[in-house]
């Protein structure tokens, strides 16, 4: 079962033709709630002779945003129809209504019936934001609507519906900056899809060599040096609390280092991503509701491939190294017991309290092995604890950070997608929630603060180096009848490389002002 080997088949094109003049399978323009046009839109209304806000008027478009109306046959135009969307009200129109427009569009066009569109919203003005952040988010927007999952079906995928390429009309010139921002989204898109497949793969594709298979075909792809380290080899390093992960699997662990090297002497920023292919929980048996969620469990590790595509392509100057601790946590003859002591390859002693606790192993011994590059900073993203899905829900994810700097450059990144986080404490106090009578520590903090106790684990692993944690569990996928990965925070992440490598001045939003 391959990936997606297309994963945005949209492509996605700049022009200053006028709207009206635009020949396109479908012109998208924005109306906002009463009726008010954008300009784009009003060019058109007044070139059909009001068709626009005659529907508008009768009550056609729900004033809702993100609404709707397929309008055919509109005079005095070239394209074929018309998607009116709903903007809202003109004076809420910010950061989530555009991303909201602009998603429910590119949702009808994915499976819509024109496969050559033009669109119009990114040319409306949105307080605070320029021309480019339009670009880039709504092209990476548009892409990411076109992401379908490659799903094993006996009758083939169906792929006759849907929009191919995209046409983002300007009322301006089209510039180099216009470019390379709908260059950045598209990019972004990219590596959004890789972290999607492989979070959407089942549990007996993507395992632990699965995920070394992939690492080795995105260094050849992209030129990284890729090492993938067996058990023996973990064993040889001390990756005692690692291994012990997926020591009750059949499928072998595997730690696997992507190095991208086109920083020069630059240190390297490493991002360390939790790849736990399936978690059944191991000896500490999960129960069984929706256990098939936790094919998600590598969404860390898919995170960090996704960032590594983005900037790969974008040919970003960094470097960067990614590391994926992969395990499968399994119950058997071989698994952990509760109570079983682990040295870790920083050589603190971990007692095991609960074999469900896995992925602050794996990363614990990650985060030790990242101090060999000398690191810039260090950030790791994993699905770790269901604590912090009732902190936070699905709509933020969980941060963390020994520095109070790249908290911030990282909170801020979020405030620029849309792909949000919020920071949690990590106050010494909480670290006696982590006493262990038999060993330097336990792996479990009980269920007070489940996110804090996680993350204060780590921070003593994440020593001498500037540190950031992301706690994805609630983030990473959605359940229900939409049920897959999200593909976050590859947004967040890579916004953050991008402006590293822009040598961006950050704090220019404050992002406890926009908390509300
Ligand atoms: N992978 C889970 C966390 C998780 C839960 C991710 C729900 C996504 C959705 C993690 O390995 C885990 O099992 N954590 C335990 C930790 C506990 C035993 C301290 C948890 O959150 O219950
Ligand atoms: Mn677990
Ligand atoms: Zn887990």
């Amino acid at each position: 079962m391959a990936t997606n080997t297309k994963p945005n088949m949209i492509d996605i094109e700049l022009d200053s033709t006028s709207p009206e003049k635009a020949r396109a399978g479908i012109l998208v323009l924005g109306a906002f709630a009463g009726g008010r046009l954008p300009i784009s839109s009003k060019k058109v209304d007044d070139a059909s002779r009001g068709k626009l806000s005659a529907a508008i008027k009768r009550g056609d478009l729900e004033e809702k945003t993100g609404s709707t109306l397929l309008l055919s046959d509109v005079p005095g135009i070239q394209a074929e129809r018309v998607l009116l969307v709903s903007l809202g009200k003109r004076e809420e129109f910010g950061d989530k209504a555009f991303r909201e427009a602009v998603s429910a569009a590119a949702k009808f066009l994915a499976n819509g019936p024109a496969r050559e569109v033009a669109e119009t919203l990114s040319d409306i003005d949105v307080p605070g934001r320029s021309q480019v952040w339009r670009l880039q988010q709504a092209s990476r927007i548009a892409a990411d609507s076109a992401y379908r999952f490659n799903a094993p079906r006996a009758q083939g995928a169906k792929n006759e519906r849907g929009v191919r390429k995209a046409t983002i009309l300007l009322s301006g010139k089209v510039t180099e900056e216009a470019k390379a921002a709908v260059r950045r989204g598209l990019a972004i898109a990219e590596g959004v899809a890789l972290a999607k497949d492989l979070g959407n793969l089942p549990g007996n594709v993507c395992n632990p060599t699965y995920l070394a298979n992939a690492a080795r075909a995105l260094g050849k792809e992209f030129k990284l040096d890729v090492e993938v380290l067996d058990p023996d080899d973990m064993k040889k390093l001390g990756m005692g609390a690692a291994l012990s992960v997926g020591q009750g699997s059949a499928q072998p662990s595997k730690f696997i280092v992507m190095e991208y090297k086109r920083g020069g002497k630059s240190k390297p920023i490493v991002l360390v991503g939790k790849g736990v292919t399936f978690d059944t929980g191991g000896i500490s048996l999960k129960p069984g509701a929706n256990m098939d969620e936790m094919k998600f469990d590598m969404c860390g590790a898919g995170s960090v491939f996704g960032a590594m595509k983005t900037i790969a392509r974008l040919g970003l100057p960094l470097n960067v190294v990614g590391l994926i601790p992969a395990a499968e946590n399994m119950p058997g003859g071989r698994a952990s017991r509760p109570g079983d002591v682990v040295t870790s390859m920083s050589g603190q002693t971990i007692e095991i309290l609960n074999t469900d606790a896995e992925g602050r192993l794996g990363l614990a011994d990650a985060l030790t092995y990242a101090k060999r590059f000398d690191p810039a900073c260090v950030i790791d993203v994993a699905t770790l604890t269901g604590a912090c899905v009732i902190a936070l829900g699905n709509v933020t994810s969980g941060l963390f950070a020994n520095d109070d700097e790249l908290a911030e450059q990282l909170l801020e990144s979020g405030e620029e997608t849309g792909d949000r986080a919020w920071r949690l404490p990590m106050f010494d106090e909480y670290q006696d929630l982590l006493k262990s009578n038999f060993a330097d520590m336990s792996n479990l903090g009980g269920r007070p603060a489940g996110a804090i106790t996680a993350a204060c684990f780590l921070k003593r692993f994440a020593d001498g180096y500037r540190w950031a944690h992301f706690d994805i569990a609630g983030t990473n996928a959605v359940s229900g009848d939409a049920k897959g990965a999200t593909g976050r925070p590859v947004p967040l992440l890579t916004e953050f490389l991008i402006g590293l490598a822009e040598k961006r001045t950050w704090g220019r939003r404050t992002p406890g002002a926009r908390a509300a």
